[in-house]
């Protein structure tokens, strides 16, 4: 299941119809490795505002180091810009006054963050130029090349001590196939983050549950979550137990083999749960399954299937878990959406509106939490798996190279995105639903 095109560009014939053709050349993505630390270079930070004063301290704790001065031919791996404090305008062109001559001087796969003030938050001038953002952000992302990443990440008044761990993922390699995102800390609940003392494994002694975890990007996430310290127990259909079995017990983890459709299933979970692990910390709703059939020649079976698989298993799985208690305080729960559910795609109206739907959940769970529990949302564009092997080539193709970094991306990347939602440090990341798509050309 690898990308035979980016092998090819890689070859001397490969470079050669390259450069001749115009053709796109994927820059091979820099991934996180464990025990590697987050950021292989300088950060340089720019910008005024609210966080400006304590974002070169932040950094430090989690071992990135940052500068605020441009040195002749110092090179960097990421940019950080506080904008809270643009308040009209006039005052949006310190972007290309930080930005501009800097450009030139980044490493392969740079990262580069925003820091605004979610305009909601704010009103008048101020509001436009906050607004205003996401338009450069999104634009830089599609210019930056090079492996690069470029967000927009709105803090709220009173939670700038909570972007410890949102930057930690942003800045990392661990956000590879993450760009071109806008991210809300203390929109929702709490703008506090609880300290992390050991930020290699932010999720020793918690438990998750991982649904359909057998293969694919569950098999990733079961494995990030692990590394990041976590119990987890993985959830998948009797038909997939030996291979559930296999890697659960290589993760020193935990199975149960059922499908999350059937009608116990959400309280065989809870129970299991809250009998052999007292609780759970994080839940991921990642099984998942596609029917495809233009609308005209949609069966009831296609149809019901899949909402009943990716939409109202997660919505009663995690109302039972809720109601029961199960889920620990500071727990967190994550749906995993798609771009098909933001941009809509040809023979995919029951997938669609399942995931559509899932975002759904997020909204409405978002503000009725209580006692630091988050609820948000992965949306992959196209993931190299076996879900996308069965697409046909040709779709495949275009399918891969319609994003900014002209590849598919692997199913690490969502379980990277999924671990930076489940570190205690994300108690204030609630109700945001990110992409994770190479900031696909397609869709918003
Ligand atoms: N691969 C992509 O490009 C892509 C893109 C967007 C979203 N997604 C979503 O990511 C998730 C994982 O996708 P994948 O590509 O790894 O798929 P996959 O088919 O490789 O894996 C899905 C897993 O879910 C399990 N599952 C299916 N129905 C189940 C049920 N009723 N009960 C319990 N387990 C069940 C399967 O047995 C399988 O192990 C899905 O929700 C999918 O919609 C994938």
């Amino acid at each position: 299941m690898s990308d035979r095109y980016q092998g090819f560009t890689r070859s001397p014939l490969g470079k050669l119809l390259v450069k001749n053709l115009g053709l796109p050349a994927p820059t091979p993505l820099e991934r996180y490795t464990e025990g590697a630390p987050l950021v292989d270079g300088t950060v340089l930070l720019g910008g005024r505002g609210r966080l400006a004063e304590s974002l070169s301290e932040l950094l430090d704790t989690l071992g990135i180091a940052s500068t605020e001065t441009v040195e002749e031919g110092a090179r960097f791996k990421g940019l950080v810009f506080d904008a809270t404090g643009l308040t009209s305008t006039t005052d949006l062109h310190a972007l290309r006054e930080f930005f501009t001559p800097v450009l030139r001087s980044l490493e392969s796969c740079p990262r580069v963050v925003v820091i605004g003030t979610p305009p909601e938050a704010v009103s008048g001038a101020e509001r436009v130029a906050q607004r205003a953002l996401e338009g450069f952000t999104r634009s830089l992302g599609k210019e930056i090349g090079r492996g690069g990443t470029v967000q927009l990440v709105y803090v709220a008044d009173g939670a700038e001590g909570a972007v410890s761990s949102t930057l930690a993922f942003l800045l990392s390699p661990k956000s590879a196939y993450v760009s071109g995102q806008v991210v809300r800390i203390g929109a929702h609940g709490t703008t506090d983050a609880p300290t992390v003392t050991d930020w290699a494994k932010p999720l020793a002694g918690k438990v998750a549950l991982v649904t359909g975890a057998s293969r694919g990007i569950g098999e990733q996430i079961a494995r990030v979550l692990h590394r990041d310290g976590a119990t987890v127990l993985g959830v998948d259909v009797p038909q997939a137990a030996s291979e559930l079995q296999s890697l659960m017990k290589e993760l020193d983890g935990d199975w149960l083999t059922l499908d999350i459709t059937g009608k116990d299933a959400p309280q065989r979970i809870a129970h299991h749960l809250k009998e052999k692990h007292g609780g759970v910390d994080v839940v991921v709703h990642n099984a998942g399954i596609t029917r495809d059939r233009k609308l005209a020649n949609m069966d009831d079976a296609r149809w019901d299937s899949v909402i009943a698989v990716n939409l109202t298993a997660p919505e009663l799985i995690s109302r039972e878990l809720l109601d029961q208690g199960v889920v620990n305080a500071g727990g967190s729960i994550v749906g995993v959406a798609s771009i098909a559910g933001i941009a809509g795609n040809v023979g995919q109206t029951n997938y669609a509106t399942s995931k559509a739907g899932v975002i759904g959940l997020v909204d409405s769970l978002a503000d009725e939490l209580t006692d630091g529990i988050t609820v948000n949302a992965v949306a992959p564009g196209f993931i190299i798996t076996q879900m996308t092997a069965a697409v046909p080539f040709a779709t495949r193709e275009v399918g891969q190279r319609l994003n900014a970094m002209s590849q598919g991306g692997l199913p690490v990347d969502v379980a990277e995105t999924i671990a930076w939602y489940a570190n205690p440090a994300s108690t204030a990341v609630n109700g945001n639903v990110v992409r994770v798509c190479g900031q696909m050309m397609l869709g918003a």
